[in-house]
């Protein structure tokens, strides 16, 4: 008796489970759930590694400087006080230089895939544009976030 209650209160729960998937129409509740990729912190998109420079490069921190100027700015503070997306003090050891790359140059499917980028989404309510920066730029922006959170800049 235990038992047939065991298996019915299973079916209940293996029903219930199945029927919580009308958000995703792209999948027929038939085939099995996908399976959960395993989050490296480091993001999704071409950046897969990224070698750091230390002490960090002046000319590589100018350059990510002017451009966070002109195109970051607006939303991105250098302290850890949100305006439009959250400030950037503290980033760099907060995330894998990688997922700070693929964030900046492939946003679109960050905020789509990514859990941290979702999470940051749900905090925000603003999409964070794509800024057209290439892997390069994104390169010399991130020697500024390391500049700005305090790592020594060369000579
Ligand atoms: C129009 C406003 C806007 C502009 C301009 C903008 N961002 Fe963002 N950014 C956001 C928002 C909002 C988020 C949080 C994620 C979301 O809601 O899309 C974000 C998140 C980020 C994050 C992740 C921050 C964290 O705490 O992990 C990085 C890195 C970033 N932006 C880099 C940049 C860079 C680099 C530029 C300039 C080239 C830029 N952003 C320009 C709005 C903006």
């Amino acid at each position: 008796m235990k038992y047939t209650f065991g298996l019915l209160l299973f079916a209940l729960l293996f029903l219930y489970a199945c029927s919580g998937n009308t958000s995703s129409p792209d999948q027929d509740s038939e085939s099995p759930p996908p399976v959960a990729k395993v989050d490296d912190g480091k993001g999704i998109g071409e950046v897969k590694s990224v070698e750091l420079n230390e002490p960090l490069k002046p000319a590589l921190v100018d350059e990510g400087k002017s451009i966070y100027e002109l195109k970051c700015a607006a939303c991105h503070k250098l302290t850890d006080k949100r305006v439009v997306g959250p400030g950037w003090a503290g980033l760099t050891s907060k995330r894998k230089p990688e997922w700070i790359m693929n964030m900046i140059t492939n946003v679109e499917v960050m905020l789509a895939e990514d859990p941290t980028a979702q999470k940051l989404l749900e905090e925000c309510l603003t999409r964070m544009p794509n800024q057209n920066l290439t892997i390069d730029d994104s390169r010399a922006v991130l020697e500024f976030m390391y500049a700005n959170d305090g790592l020594e800049v060369g000579n």
